[in-house]
């Protein structure tokens, strides 16, 4: 089955020579793009693409199957949000409160409250309403242009509770036509009942956990919430180290609320990403330079719990790659929307338009381990994009915050 894509204003992040895994350094600042173009679509993937001359020229104007008409609109490649939390049973719009009256979200996790508060909510669902949840928020996350998702489960704190969420992430995995990624993120918060030792909740992660997710093969990535206040260094190693034993590849929190040593412990254990980064000193940035570790930076999360911003600046002048995603969860970015990260990446953290599309695209499908088939319109990729509305430009995607521009999906090569 063919679909025909025809008078495309701009054909946006287009690779046309050799297919790059991520965009690092001044790479960030490349994007290739078509004027007037055309996208043909062959059984999911992406056939060809260039001009509508070339297009017109080669096929004598041929009809295929299904030929869809976007003058005046942009295509471009469906972002991928390489760190979500998007399963998960309540929302916290009570902390969210009591935030603005002036708590901070670590004395609220020290109440148990944070994180806890959603693992009771989690236990209390039934995978039946948690997978319907999931896939409302994926319509939700697609529909604004996502066409790739990693979900971490990490609202369980039990056995049993994080199997129930990394099986529904599964079912998500089977019956959605989002590309998803699973990640185990059993480390994520210390039950109350572990408080004062938790080396024994991270000895019921790695002998008991970690063995049963992995004999279902339910998680592609092994995270950790290496922070103050959270799970030390240490305890992310040992984690780590059991994961990876467990065919896991590590994808961690990281530097969130102190320079923790979380990021070098991940690229110590090649981890394939190391997420949040509010608090990066130049030892940081040293540390990152020529491993396989993608820095991603959360804007959603800094945003929502005033953190300091990360610098997403400095880290591309050093020459390395950054990655932008949402963090989608209840506790710290309650919002799916990849447009507002966009915005915010050029807004808050100076990336030019091109940067951030390559942060929220490409970088994000490395962090993800997906990059060889999205990220870009690319021949052979899956073809994941969207059809803007009529927009004149491709740097009104980040200019116009809050607006949602998608006005049709495609996913592997199908309008949803
Ligand atoms: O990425 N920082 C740790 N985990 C999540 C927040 C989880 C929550 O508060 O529910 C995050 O921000
Ligand atoms: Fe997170």
């Amino acid at each position: 089955m063919q679909t025909l894509i025809k008078n495309i204003k701009e054909l946006v992040q287009v690779e046309t020579g050799r297919q790059k895994l991520r965009a690092q350094g001044k790479e960030m600042a490349q994007m290739e793009t078509v004027k007037d173009a055309y996208l043909l679509v062959e059984d999911g993937k992406i056939k060809a693409f260039g001009p509508m001359s070339e297009w017109k020229a080669k096929s004598g104007e041929r009809r295929v199957e299904k030929e869809v008409d976007a003058t005046g609109r942009l295509v471009f490649p469906t972002f991928c949000d390489s760190h979500t939390h998007l399963v998960y049973a309540n929302s916290r719009e009570h902390e969210f409160v009591d935030k603005i009256r002036g708590l901070s979200y670590e004395e609220i996790a020290k109440r148990g409250g944070g994180i806890l508060n959603s693992a009771k909510a989690t236990a209390a669902a039934s995978e039946q309403e948690l997978y319907d949840m999931g896939r409302q928020r994926l319509e939700e996350a697609m529909r604004l242009g996502t066409g790739a998702i990693e979900i971490k489960s990490g609202y369980g704190l039990t056995t049993e509770s994080e199997l129930k969420l990394l099986r529904v992430i599964r079912r998500l995995k089977e019956n959605s036509p989002l590309t998803i990624k699973s990640n185990f993120l059993g480390a994520h918060g210390i039950p109350m009942e572990y408080r004062g030792h938790q080396e024994d909740y991270v000895d019921l992660v790695i002998n008991e956990m970690i063995p049963r997710v992995a004999d279902e093969g339910l998680a592609d990535f092994i995270d950790v919430f290496c922070d103050q206040g959270f799970f030390t260094v240490d305890d992310t190693a040992r984690i780590l180290e059991a994961g990876i034993k467990h065919g896991m590849r590590p994808k961690i929190h990281a530097n969130e609320m102190a320079v923790s040593g979380g990021v070098q412990v991940g690229v110590k254990y090649n981890a394939i990403s190391v997420d949040h980064l509010e608090q990066m000193g130049d030892a940081e940035i040293e540390c990152l330079k020529g491993t396989d570790t993608m820095p991603t930076i959360l804007p959603g999360c800094a945003f929502f719990l005033n953190l300091p911003l990360s610098p997403a600046r400095r880290m591309v002048e050093a020459g390395l790659p950054v990655a932008m995603a949402s963090d989608y969860n209840p506790g710290t970015s309650p919002s799916c929307n990849m447009q507002l990260i966009l915005s915010m990446a050029c807004i808050r953290y100076r990336l030019t338009p091109e940067e951030a599309l390559n942060a929220t695209t490409l970088n994000t499908a490395y962090a993800m381990d997906v990059s060889h088939e999205l990220g870009t319109i690319a021949v052979g990729k899956k073809a994941n994009f969207y059809i803007t509305k009529p927009i004149a430009s491709y740097e009104y995607m980040p200019y116009s915050y809050g607006e949602n521009k998608v006005e049709r999906v495609f996913l592997n090569g199908v309008e949803m």
